[in-house]
Parts: C-alpha cells; sequence; structure tokens
C-alpha cells in the first residue's frame, strides 16, 4: 500500500472525527440547551419553538454518520498507518458504542403528548406531558452521558492528534476552538438561555402540570 493511501486514510479519520466530536456534536448540545427559545420569538405567547430540536437531531445524526464514516475508515486501513495505541483504541470505542447509546435512548424516549400532539382518541396522554418515569430517566441519563461522552470524545480527539504525529497547531487550533464554546456556554447559561424543555414547549403554567409532580430543572 502507498504510503498516500496510509496518510489518507488516517487523515480522513482524525478529520471526521473532528468534525464530529469537536463541531458537530457541541454545536448540538449547544442548540438544545440555551436555544429551546430563539431571541426573536415572543414567549410566552408563542411556544415550542422547534428550531433547537431540528438543530440538535440534524447535528447529532450528521456527526453519528461522520463518525460511522471515520471508524470504517480506520478499520479498513492498512496495517502501516496504524500506531499500536490500545489507550486510543479503547477510547475510540467506548466513545462509538457510547454514542449509539445516546440514539437508542431517544428513540426509547416515549410520547410527546400535550394539546398539540394528542392521541387517535383525543387524549393528551404523552410521556413528555406527563413527565412519565421513562421522560425522567431518558433526560437525567441523556443528560449525563451526553456530558460525559463529550469530555470522554475530547480526549480521544487529543490523544488521536497526538498519536498520528499531527503538527501542533492542528491541538492548538481545536483546544481554541473549545474554549470559545466554553465561554459562550458559561454567558448563554448566565444570561438565563437555559429553559426548560417543558416550560418551552408548554410554557408556565401547563394544565398538565395541575395536580402532576412535573420536574423543573
Ligand atoms: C450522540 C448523540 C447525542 C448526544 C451526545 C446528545 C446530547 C444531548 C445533551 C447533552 C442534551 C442536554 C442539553 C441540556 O443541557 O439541556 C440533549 C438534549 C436532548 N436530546 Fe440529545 N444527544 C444526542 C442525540 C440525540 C438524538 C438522536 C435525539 C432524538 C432522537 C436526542 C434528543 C434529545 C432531547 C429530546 C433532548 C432534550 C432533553 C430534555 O428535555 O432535557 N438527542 N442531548
Ligand atoms: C472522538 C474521536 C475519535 C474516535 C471515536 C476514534 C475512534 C477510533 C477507533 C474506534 C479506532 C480503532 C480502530 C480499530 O480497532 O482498528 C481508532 C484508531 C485510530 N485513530 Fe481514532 N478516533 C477518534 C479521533 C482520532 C483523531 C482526531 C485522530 C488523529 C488523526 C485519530 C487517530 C487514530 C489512529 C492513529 C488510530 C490507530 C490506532 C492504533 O494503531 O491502535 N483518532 N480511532
Amino acid at each position: 500500500m502507498e504510503a498516500e493511501a496510509i496518510d489518507l486514510a488516517l487523515a480522513w479519520h482524525g478529520r471526521l472525527m473532528v468534525l464530529a466530536w469537536a463541531i458537530l456534536i457541541p454545536l448540538g448540545v449547544i442548540a438544545a440547551r440555551f436555544f429551546k427559545i430563539v431571541p426573536w420569538q415572543q414567549f410566552p405567547q408563542e411556544l415550542d419553538n422547534q428550531s433547537w430540536w431540528h438543530a440538535h437531531l440534524f447535528l447529532q445524526y450528521a456527526a453519528t454518520l461522520a463518525t460511522i464514516g471515520g471508524v470504517y475508515l480506520i478499520v479498513n486501513a492498512p496495517a502501516d498507518a496504524l500506531r499500536s495505541s490500545v489507550l486510543h483504541r479503547v477510547f475510540g470505542w467506548i466513545t462509538v458504542a457510547l454514542c449509539g447509546l445516546q440514539i437508542l435512548g431517544a428513540w426509547l424516549r416515549g410520547s410527546k403528548g400535550g394539546p398539540t400532539d394528542r392521541r387517535a382518541n383525543g387524549s393528551v396522554f404523552g410521556h413528555h406531558y406527563h413527565m412519565t418515569r421513562k421522560r425522567r430517566v431518558f433526560e437525567a441519563v441523556h443528560k449525563s452521558l451526553g456530558y460525559l461522552l463529550i469530555m470522554l470524545a475530547s480526549a480521544t480527539v487529543l490523544h488521536g492528534l497526538a498519536i498520528a504525529l499531527a503538527p501542533r497547531w492542528m491541538a492548538m487550533i481545536v483546544v481554541a476552538w473549545w474554549s470559545v464554546l466554553v465561554v459562550a456556554f458559561v454567558l448563554l447559561q448566565r444570561r438565563g438561555y437555559c429553559v426548560d424543555t417543558y416550560v418551552a414547549i408548554w410554557g408556565h403554567a401547563p394544565e398538565a402540570a395541575e395536580g402532576l409532580e412535573v420536574d423543573r430543572e
């Protein structure tokens, strides 16, 4: 196998993983955490703006596809492209497995419900609208696992760049970008952009909340 082909498999593995885990996934999480109500929205008259939802879905699925592509490239790379790093392999496969779990968990999160998503018989019941145990477990697991996954993936990205002997400026750019994201995260949090999903969809005092134990952040 020519050196060029070896370099290409490794370089594209790295590029796709950086794209997925340093750019797309963090942006998708910021959209989900801070833009459930968008700045141009007349809240609370106007509820359930789904921009965050479409952005989160698009970005997380695009990142998952990039991850699958990156794994495919490195698994099929010629032996000379590899670096015998057990640590990176372990971190890498755990990241891939947790990414799959996040998606599986999201698929199993149950129904939405509420006045805009009635069942065929007209009932407003929904796992989210009634904050069932299933929905609470989903929110707790999806959030904790999501942030844990980002931390693990960040370490994997930096370690990958190191074992691939990538030029130092690449890691510096990635770290600078993450610093921008962390500052943005802190500022958005302090300025009150983090609104509970329930409130963003159904407002501050939805009928379903009456007599129901609804968790708020
Ligand atoms: C690897 C892929 C994913 C990661 C890392 C991820 C991560 C996250 C994180 C960290 C949050 C919480 C944001 C906050 O602090 O409020 C979140 C929220 C959410 N995500 Fe994902 N997500 C992924 C994929 C998905 C997919 C595929 C779906 C749906 C099919 C989904 C549905 C949701 C929902 C509904 C929320 C809002 C939860 C709530 O009400 O608090 N996520 N995601
Ligand atoms: C979160 C991001 C990343 C994930 C999930 C990931 C995942 C993986 C996985 C699963 C493998 C093992 C393939 C096998 O078992 O044959 C692997 C190998 C490898 N990855 Fe990554 N990777 C990531 C980031 C990077 C980056 C940014 C680079 C830099 C170019 C990189 C370089 C490598 C190298 C050199 C190998 C071969 C390691 C060896 O010889 O043992 N990875 N990666």
